[in-house]
């Protein structure tokens, strides 16, 4: 029960309680009924969003074709074998095979979504199997990842692919991917990625509820230690965040040593981590690791937020959020400069052309399938299963519309390269019936 209402998916529940608990003495009977009749309503939509959302009883999932066993890659028909001139002059050519093992640790707030949709793409091209979260779509984050909470698993069974939010938990991922497996993940400004934690759950930490005032961010980052309890619920968002994803401890003081052993174990797992702030770079040396084509990595950015909502960060604040996350701050510096060492021995005037290259594909892309050319507000999404996932209580999400015309051939790729990640999950046979309750939920406390 624990895990079921600490992450962010329910905590709208024990604010509402907390706020209600208040009114009790004052209107004990009226307060009464009116929870047995919430309760009971509750429980009648839950039965009902659970038929709905059943596999056998919807009519438009589309089941993700059964995959060849993952130890032997289906041969790749989709995906030609590369070919690399050996320098000197040698006309021997060297080959090499798109990897399909894939773990790629989802991090919050680091534009994760967009690689997501990458990888989801990716696998059902080539028909991989995906290790899915079953009921909500985060493997009942916070709590460590455990490989039983995958989708139909059995014991002794294997996957290609585990893209999911979780927070990491090295021996239970390995239990279920095969040992040439990749694992990568992306790491962003840690006061940025503050910023947006802090902005996007503040309404699920109840130790922000009681900070008074407009500019709550502000007020929190100067004093931290007036408001932060390692206890709080739903604390992680807002120290450390990155560390704790990757399940370490997020509490630790940057000058700790545990910080040197996490980044230690970080860098001997993880072949590749990227830079959210250089996203094309770390996607041409991801598809440079993967022995992919340029056609695979075709992205828009998905989960942005409205401009108007990002709340600038002045150069001071900036400097607090990165103290204050020092933990974080350390480990996203060490992964930076690993990331540009990797870009000098992959080249810099051959990084700056594949960029290049990947930027006009994308706006290609961009014009073959975007009404408009750009992200609108979600009033602005014409169509519902475009609408992406919303913080409690706003709207601040972009997302896109579809252009009406669409030549045949890039119909399903432009929709597939549009659909947020809850829609993508349901398309792909996930039953996220807890993540669409709470989804309800939300609005009824929205109203
Ligand atoms: C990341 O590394 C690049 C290249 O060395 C450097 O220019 C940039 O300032 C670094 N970013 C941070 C935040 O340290």
């Amino acid at each position: 029960m624990r895990a079921f209402f600490s992450a962010e998916l329910l905590p709208g529940f024990q604010e509402s309680l907390w706020r209600d608990g208040g009114n009790m003495s004052h209107h004990t009977s009226r307060s009464g009924v009116q929870k047995l009749v919430l309760g009971f309503l509750f429980i009648c939509v839950t039965m009902v969003l659970y038929c709905f959302s059943t596999p056998g009883l919807q009519a438009d999932t589309q089941r993700l074709p059964v995959a060849a066993p993952c130890r032997h890659p289906p041969a790749q028909k989709t995906q030609e074998q590369k070919l690399f001139h050996v320098p000197l002059g040698i006309s021997k050519m060297e080959r090499c095979t798109p990897k399909v093992n894939l773990m790629f640790l989802k991090t919050h707030k680091a534009a994760s979504s967009t690689i997501l949709n990458i990888l989801l793409r990716f696998g059902q091209k080539n028909q991989l199997r995906f290790a899915l979260p079953d009921s909500r779509n985060d493997f009942l984050y916070p709590a460590p990842f455990d490989h039983t909470l995958v989708k139909d698993y059995r014991p002794g069974e294997c996957f290609n692919i585990l893209c999911n939010h979780m927070r990491f938990n090295a021996p239970e991922v390995e239990a279920l991917l095969p040992d040439d497996a990749f694992f990568f993940t992306i790491l962003r400004d840690p006061a940025l990625v503050f910023e947006s934690s802090f902005h996007y759950y503040n309404r699920v930490m109840p130790l922000t509820w009681r900070i008074r005032g407009e500019d709550k961010l502000s007020a929190f980052i100067k004093e931290p230690e007036r408001y932060f309890s390692p206890d709080g619920i739903n604390s992680f968002y807002l120290k450390n965040l990155q560390l704790f994803d990757l399940g370490h401890d997020n509490t630790l003081e940057p000058e700790d040593v545990a910080v040197d052993q996490a980044i230690q174990a970080i860098s001997e797992r993880f072949q590749l981590v990227l830079i959210a702030e250089h996203f094309e770079e770390s996607l041409i040396l991801l598809k440079d690791a993967l022995c992919w084509q340029m056609d695979d990595l075709l992205y828009f950015k998905l989960n942005a937020r409205r401009g108007a909502s990002v709340s600038l960060l002045t150069p001071e604040l900036k400097a607090k959020g990165r103290a204050w996350n020092g933990a974080d701050w350390r480990l996203y510096r060490h992964f930076n400069a690993t990331l540009w060492a990797r870009v000098d021995a992959y080249g810099r005037k051959r990084m700056e052309r594949d960029v290049r290259e990947l930027r006009r594909r994308n706006m290609e892309m961009s014009a073959i399938c975007i009404d408009g050319g750009k992200a609108v507000e979600e009033g602005d999404i014409r169509d519902e299963s475009m609408k992406p996932w919303q913080p409690l209580g706003e709207n601040s999400i972009l997302g896109y519309n579809l252009r009406t015309n669409i030549d045949q051939e890039y119909s399903e790729l432009c929709r597939k390269m549009l659909t947020p990640e809850i829609q993508y999950l349901t398309d792909l046979g996930v039953n996220l019936w807890i993540t669409r309750l709470w989804g309800w939920v939300k609005g009824i406390i929205a109203l």
